[in-house]
C-alpha cells in the first residue's frame, strides 16, 4: 500500500476510533450478561445476580497492554455497574464503573460496551459489580499474561490456578444491605467462606462439591488468589507446603516463601506452588481476619490432591492447616510488609521522591445520632465511617458526567487535605463528641503529573480496625506503615524509596498509618474508597479528579457512545 493510502486509511481509523464506532483493528469482544440464577449452597436455595449464569464470573483472559471491549447487557431486575479493578484506564474514567462516581447504573434492559485498555498492569487483577452489595456474586479473575508466552521472571509454571475467595449469606445480600442500614448496626454475619464458589468440606451440604486442585509431583503451580470477601481480610494456608509468593495487585514482587498468606478484600496475590510433598491429600484452609465486631470466623477448604495411582489411596480427610488467630493483627501486617517490588530492566521503579502534594487522611469508625430510638449501633446511635471526619454523601448524577459538563450544585472541590481536628488518633478511647462526621459529596483536585502523598491515618473512634484501601485510575506505591500516631519528624526515616511494592489495595494497618505515594498522570474521576463493604456502604469514600494535562495525549478522552446517562 502507498504511503498516503495508508495515511488515509490510518485517519479514518483513528476517527472510527475516536468516535467509539469501533476500537481497534483487532478487539476482543466478551459478552457479560447479568442475569439473575438460581442458586443452592448450604441445603438452601435462593437467587443471585451472576454474570452469564457462572459463579464465580467468567475469567477474562489478556496479554499486557492489549484493549478488550466487554458488553454488558442487563437483564436482571436490579441496576447494575461493572468495575475493572486494578485497570488503570488511561485518560478513559469512562469504563471504571462506580456508580455515581463515573457512571450512572446500567438499568435493566440496557446495554453498555466499556472499554478496557490493559497498560503495564501483569498477572492477576479481577472485575466487579460496583453498585449496592451485587459485587457479592458478580465478580470474575483477570489474568494478565506477558507478551512473550511463559516470560515470568519466576520458573515457568505448569499450570495456573485461578483461587477466587467469596463470602455467602443464605439470605439475599440486598436484603442483608438494607437491613443493617435502616437498623443502624453492623451486618449480620455471612454464612460461609467460598473458594471458586464452593464452601468446602465444613459447612452442611457443601462436602461432595469441595473445589479440587490436582497436582502431578514435582510440577510448579501458579495459584492466582484474588480476595472478593465483602468484610474481612482472609488467611490462607496449605497443609504441609510452603508457597512462593511472586505477585500481588497486578505487579511482580521480589519472590519470598511463606506458610501462609494473608490477603485484604480487593487484593490479589500470585504465588507459586512446588508439589515436593508426599504423595497424598491436603487441604488448602482459608479463614477471615478482624479484629472488630462479630464477623463469620468460619473455614473454608479446598483440597490439594496429587495424582496417585489407583493403588495408593489417599485419605480423604487430611489434617486441616493451623491458620493463624482470626485476631492476629502482627500475622496480617508482617505478611503485608514482606512485599516489595521486583527489580526488572523493562519495569522501571519510580517512586516520587519528593511529593509536590502531601495528603493526611484519617480513616474513621464514627456514630450518628438515631433518627428514632431503635438503632442497634453503639450506645443506641447509628453507625457511620468517614475520611477526614466526611462522611461520602452519594449524589445523583455522576460526578464525571457533572465534571465533564460543567454541571454545578453535585459535589463541591474543597475535600480537605487534613482532617478538620488533629487528636491523639489512636488512644485507648477517643471522646465520644469526636465520634460524630461531618458529610458532603467532596472531591479533591489533583494537577495532572503532580506527585502525591497520602498518609492513611487509621483512628479509634468507636473502634479500631484495619481498612484495605483502594485507589482506582492508579497503582500506589507502599513506602512505609506502623502502629500508633504517625510521627512525620520521625516515620519518613523508615519508607522505603527503593523497591516498595507497587499496589492499588493496601490493608492500613489497626490503630496504626500507612504512607502511599502516586504520580498524577492519569486524567479523569477516580474513586478512593476502604474495600471492606460495610465501611463503603457507611460511606468510607472520597473522590479525586486528576486534571487534564496541557498537550492532547494528557487529557481524557470523550465518552463512548453508549455510556449510561443519568
Ligand atoms: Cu474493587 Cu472501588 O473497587
Ligand atoms: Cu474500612
Amino acid at each position: 500500500m502507498g504511503t498516503t493510502k495508508a495515511m488515509i486509511l490510518q485517519i479514518l481509523v483513528a476517527l472510527l476510533l475516536h468516535s467509539g464506532v469501533i476500537y481497534s483493528y483487532a478487539t476482543t469482544y466478551y459478552n457479560f450478561e447479568v442475569v439473575e440464577t438460581p442458586y443452592s449452597r448450604l441445603c438452601s436455595n435462593k437467587t443471585i445476580m451472576t454474570v452469564n449464569g457462572q459463579f464465580p464470573g467468567p475469567t477474562i483472559y489478556v496479554t499486557e497492554g492489549e484493549t478488550i471491549v466487554v458488553v454488558v447487557a442487563n437483564k436482571a431486575r436490579q441496576n447494575i455497574t461493572i468495575h475493572w479493578h486494578g485497570v488503570k484506564q488511561p485518560r478513559y474514567p469512562w469504563s471504571d464503573g462506580p456508580e455515581y462516581i463515573t457512571q450512572c447504573p446500567i438499568r435493566p434492559g440496557t446495554n453498555f460496551s466499556q472499554k478496557i485498555e490493559f497498560s503495564d498492569e501483569i498477572g492477576t487483577l479481577w472485575w466487579h459489580a460496583h453498585s449496592d452489595w451485587s459485587r457479592a456474586t458478580v465478580h470474575g479473575a483477570v489474568i494478565i499474561h506477558p507478551k512473550k508466552k511463559d516470560n515470568y521472571p519466576f520458573p515457568v509454571p505448569h499450570a495456573e490456578i485461578p483461587i477466587i475467595l467469596g463470602e455467602w449469606w443464605k439470605n439475599d445480600v440486598q436484603e442483608v444491605l438494607s437491613e443493617f442500614l435502616e437498623n443502624g448496626g453492623e451486618p449480620n454475619i455471612s454464612d460461609a467462606f467460598l473458594i471458586n464458589g464452593q464452601p468446602g468440606d465444613l459447612y452442611p451440604c457443601s462436602r461432595k462439591d469441595t473445589l479440587k486442585i490436582t497436582v502431578d509431583h514435582g510440577k510448579r503451580y501458579l495459584i492466582r488468589v484474588i480476595n472478593a470477601v465483602m468484610n474481612t481480610i482472609m488467611f490462607l494456608k496449605i497443609g504441609g507446603h510452603n508457597v512462593t509468593v511472586v505477585g500481588t495487585d497486578g505487579a511482580y514482587l521480589k519472590p519470598f516463601t511463606s506458610d501462609y498468606i494473608a490477603i485484604s478484600p480487593g487484593q490479589t496475590i500470585d504465588f507459586l506452588l512446588l508439589a515436593n510433598q508426599k504423595s497424598q491429600n491436603y487441604y488448602m484452609a482459608v479463614g477471615p481476619y478482624s479484629v472488630a465486631g462479630t464477623f463469620d470466623n468460619t473455614t473454608t477448604t479446598a483440597l490439594l490432591e496429587y495424582r496417585t495411582t489407583p493403588s495408593t489411596p489417599s485419605p480423604s480427610s487430611p489434617p486441616l492447616p493451623t491458620l493463624p488467630e482470626s485476631n492476629n493483627t502482627l500475622a496480617s501486617a508482617d505478611f503485608t510488609r514482606k512485599l516489595k517490588t521486583l527489580t526488572l530492566e523493562n519495569r522501571p521503579i519510580n517512586v516520587p521522591l519528593n511529593p509536590s502534594t502531601k495528603l493526611f487522611f484519617t480513616l474513621s469508625m464514627n456514630t450518628l445520632p438515631c433518627p428514632n430510638s431503635t438503632c442497634l449501633g453503639p450506645f443506641g446511635d447509628r453507625f457511620s465511617s468517614s475520611i477526614n471526619n466526611l462522611t461520602f454523601d452519594q449524589p445523583n448524577i455522576s460526578i464525571l458526567e457533572a465534571y465533564y459538563k460543567g454541571i454545578n450544585g453535585v459535589y463541591r472541590g474543597d475535600f480537605p487535605g487534613r482532617p478538620p481536628l488533629a487528636f491523639n488518633y489512636t488512644e485507648a478511647s477517643v471522646p465520644r463528641e469526636l465520634w460524630v462526621p461531618a458529610n458532603g459529596t467532596k472531591v479533591r483536585y489533583l494537577d495532572y503529573n503532580s506527585t502525591v502523598e497520602i498518609v492513611f491515618q487509621g483512628t479509634n473512634t468507636v473502634t479500631g480496625v484495619d481498612h484495605p484501601m483502594h485507589l482506582h485510575g492508579y497503582s500506589f506505591y507502599v513506602v512505609g506503615s506502623g502502629f500508633g500516631d504517625f510521627d512525620e519528624k520521625t516515620d519518613p526515616g523508615s519508607y522505603n524509596l527503593v523497591d516498595p511494592p507497587l499496589m492499588n489495595t493496601i490493608a492500613v494497618p489497626v490503630n496504626g498509618w500507612t504512607t502511599i505515594r502516586f504520580r498524577a498522570d492519569n486524567p479523569g474521576v477516580w474513586l478512593l474508597h476502604c474495600h471492606l463493604e460495610r465501611h463503603l456502604s457507611w460511606g468510607m469514600m472520597m473522590v479525586f479528579i486528576t486534571k487534564n494535562g496541557k498537550s492532547p495525549s494528557t487529557q481524557m478522552d470523550p465518552p463512548p457512545p453508549d455510556f449510561p446517562r443519568c
